[in-house]
């Protein structure tokens, strides 16, 4: 499973991809919206620090809308990738982006079916909302199961992105369920990395080489 970051502030972005881990971004006009920035200035600033797929969400309701917007968004850089929501509209101007090579990602899934129509749609990636299923008392894990088992048996290409991640256990669990990505947001990124036996292990270790 490859691991994006969901955010849009640079330095979260800057920080995490020194690690070496990090294969893309996931954006969406929530997390833009709380940097206070134009929107083109800070994705012609995240392809900058990622060299992969960069979601960029539209914002307009029509298929016309969406595919203006997505285009122009598209020229900006080659990694970027269309954010597009679950809708019928959503789904006629992915099937027109996908024929010009643009790359789309579905967003706001919350059924396997939703999945199915967006890859045949002609989707790069899907995006199930882990977090917010759970919040509504369904499992989120078990629909990137769903997805990630329809997929395998009708040889669909489009990639799962296990998103609205909100703990470690989402990563982990997502991973298990077979997605293909999970976008993750900074602070679970920093949750991954720690465990008390490792700085007790890092302690212990430099104890003992003082007093050899
Ligand atoms: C996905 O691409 C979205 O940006 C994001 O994961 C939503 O997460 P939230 O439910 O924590 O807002």
């Amino acid at each position: 499973m490859k691991l994006f970051i969901d955010t849009a502030n640079v330095e979260e972005i800057r920080e995490i991809s020194t690690w070496g881990v990090l294969s893309g971004v996931t954006t969406n006009p929530s997390l833009i919206a709380k940097e206070g920035r134009a929107f083109e200035e800070v994705l012609k600033e995240i392809v900058t620090l990622v060299d992969g797929p960069i979601s960029a969400e539209v914002m307009g309701d029509t298929a016309p809308e969406m595919i203006k917007e997505g285009e122009a968004l598209a020229r900006l850089h080659k990694n970027i990738v269309i954010k597009i929501p679950m809708t019928a509209e959503g789904l006629k101007a992915v099937s027109v982006l996908s024929q010009k090579n643009i790359k789309t990602n579905v967003t706001l899934v919350f059924s396997a079916n939703q999945a199915l129509l967006a890859s045949r749609a002609g989707a790069s990636f899907v995006s199930p909302f882990v977090g917010r299923m759970d919040d509504i008392g369904n499992p989120g894990i078990d629909l990137i199961g769903d997805i990630a088992n329809i997929f395998e048996l009708h040889g669909i290409d489009t990639e799962i992105i296990a998103a609205s991640i909100r703990h470690t256990a989402h990563v982990m669990d997502s991973a298990l369920a077979g997605a293909n990505i999970a976008t993750i947001p900074y602070k679970v990124f920093k949750g991954m990395l720690n465990h008390p036996l490792t700085d007790k292990g890092i302690e212990k270790f430099k104890a003992d080489w003082s007093n050899r």
